[in-house]
């Protein structure tokens, strides 16, 4: 059930634009609270402003302070997504999809044919997101995560 604030000031829709290299700190920041291991800010810069990096940020409404990103290495005509996250205060309200549907329209754009990425095999939500926008998988790496020693599914989507 909504609450009383989100009744009163319902979310903007979700806004997906290019990362810019302003948005490194608030990135770094939501990588921090959604993976053990998060990059820090001089990594974010970097990827940024790598050229063979594509990186969007979603925000609520057109001019809202960045919510979630989704970053890819391209090597036409194949990319490979490195990290996606939402906010964990944000989750859950569509967001992840519409920063990924907007992220694979702009690869498709410039020619890249087959996204490829790496999920732990619990990590539902990640799941969800990436079947609903058609992912398949392709493979399977044992014991690939430390600590419980997790299996990494390996998906492929083709454009
Ligand atoms: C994965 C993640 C980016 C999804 O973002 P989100 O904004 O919460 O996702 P959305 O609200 O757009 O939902 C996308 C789909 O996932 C489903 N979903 C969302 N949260 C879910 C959950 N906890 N369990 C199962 N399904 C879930 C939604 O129902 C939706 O599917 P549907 O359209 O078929 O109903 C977000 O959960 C996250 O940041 N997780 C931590 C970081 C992470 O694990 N990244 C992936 C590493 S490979």
């Amino acid at each position: 059930m909504k609450s009383l604030l989100e009744r009163l000031f319902p979310p903007r829709p979700p806004a997906v634009r290019d990362a810019l290299a302003a948005d490194a700190g608030p990135l770094a920041h939501i990588q921090a609270r959604a993976f053990r291991h998060g990059w820090g800010r001089d990594e974010f810069e970097r990827l940024i402003a790598e050229r063979a990096v594509r990186a969007h940020v979603v925000s609520e409404g057109p001019r809202g302070a960045p919510m979630g990103f989704v970053l890819s290495h391209v090597v036409a005509p194949e990319a490979e997504i490195l990290s996606i996250a939402v906010r964990t205060d944000r989750r859950g309200r569509g967001l992840g999809l519409a920063l990924l549907r907007h992220h694979l329209a702009r690869l498709a754009a410039e020619g890249v044919t087959t996204s490829f990425l790496e999920v732990e095999e619990g990590n539902a939500a990640a799941l969800a997101l990436y079947r609903r926008l058609g992912y398949i998988q392709v493979g399977r790496r044992k014991g690939y995560y430390a600590g419980g020693g997790a299996d990494a599914l390996l998906l492929r989507r083709d454009f």
